[in-house]
């Protein structure tokens, strides 16, 4: 019994990982269900994730969150793939059973999903859907944004190819279309989601006028600080009701941290507690 005194082991690993609220929203999840366990940041090189995966488990670990790049590359190392996992082609969420078979699930699309629907009272269900990008944070929601059957979801992306490609993946599941973003359909869109990296660059993808109405809810899959600058060029359109992901980034953990503990978090406290550590950094001009 010598590992009885040690908490279960989990960790996020990305890179750059030193600025992820993951360890803190985990430990925030341990305390309020009252579970005992150890959670990391680990910085893996961009060429040694395998390596880390198995050396982690191998330790004993429990359970890994996965994060930028190397999301895409868990969903090829994992034995098994969760339903929702599979069409995603990403993976966030991995651990491993007494067998030592890997799986891997996506949690991101629920993340999403429940904080629109729960957190923001935003239904998708008969609603017109504006998907900006057609990277793998696009891929990872198009299959549980079409569950809800909006009434149309359209892929609008930088290289048009990558948006019509997406489309035509998911086409089964779905009223899916898709052009660059200049060829975007003249309606008001009743959601518009941002899930391209051009905020990374304090870029914002270049919409044709009309596209924002001040009815449009616009979610940003990405947070910071401040509003991003997606949020903020959705206000200059107009927008009355920008958010930005840091409800997503709560829920997500929450379901993975359901997964691994078989018990669910509230995640208000948490959503309202890194809430105030933000307004805490700005306060200090950080
Ligand atoms: P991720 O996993 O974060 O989605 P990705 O797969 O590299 O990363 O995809 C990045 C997405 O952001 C793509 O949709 C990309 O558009 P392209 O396919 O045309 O490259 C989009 N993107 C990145 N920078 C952008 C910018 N400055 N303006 C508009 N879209 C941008």
């Amino acid at each position: 019994m010598s590992t009885a005194s040690r908490p279960d082991h989990y960790a996020v690993m990305g890179n750059p990982v030193a600025h992820s609220k993951s360890p803190l929203i985990h430990r925030l999840f341990a305390e309020q269900t009252g579970q005992q366990l150890q959670y990391d940041a680990l910085l893996v090189p961009e060429d040694g994730f395998a390596q880390a995966i198995a050396i982690f488990f191998i330790r004993g670990g429990k359970g890994l969150n996965v994060t930028v790049p190397f999301k895409q590359q868990a969903w090829e190392i994992a034995d098994e793939l969760s339903e929702r996992a599979r069409p995603a082609g990403a993976v966030n969420t991995l651990m491993m059973d007494e067998q030592g078979t890997l799986f891997g699930d996506n949690t991101d699309g629920v993340g999403l999903l429940r904080d629109l629907g729960e957190n923001l009272g935003i239904d998708v269900a008969g609603r017109n859907v504006l998907m900006l990008g057609a990277g793998g944070a696009a891929r990872g929601v198009l299959a549980p944004l079409l569950e809800q059957r909006p009434v149309r979801l359209h892929v609008a992306n930088r290289t048009a190819r990558r948006a019509t490609g997406l489309a035509a993946a998911f086409a089964a599941q779905g009223t899916l279309s898709a052009s660059g973003l200049d060829d975007i359909p003249a309606l008001r869109f009743d959601l518009v989601i941002n899930a391209t990296a051009a905020g990374l660059h304090g870029e914002v993808p270049a919409l044709p006028a009309g596209t924002i109405g001040s009815d449009t809810w616009c979610y940003d899959m990405v947070y910071g600080t401040e509003p991003t600058a997606f949020m903020r060029y959705a206000r200059q359109c107009g927008s009355a009701h920008t958010f930005d992901g840091l409800g997503m980034l709560v829920e997500q953990a929450a379901e993975s941290f359901r997964l691994w503990r078989g018990i669910t978090p509230r995640t208000a406290p948490v959503i309202a507690a890194l809430r105030r550590q933000n307004a805490e950094l700005v306060a200090q001009g950080e």
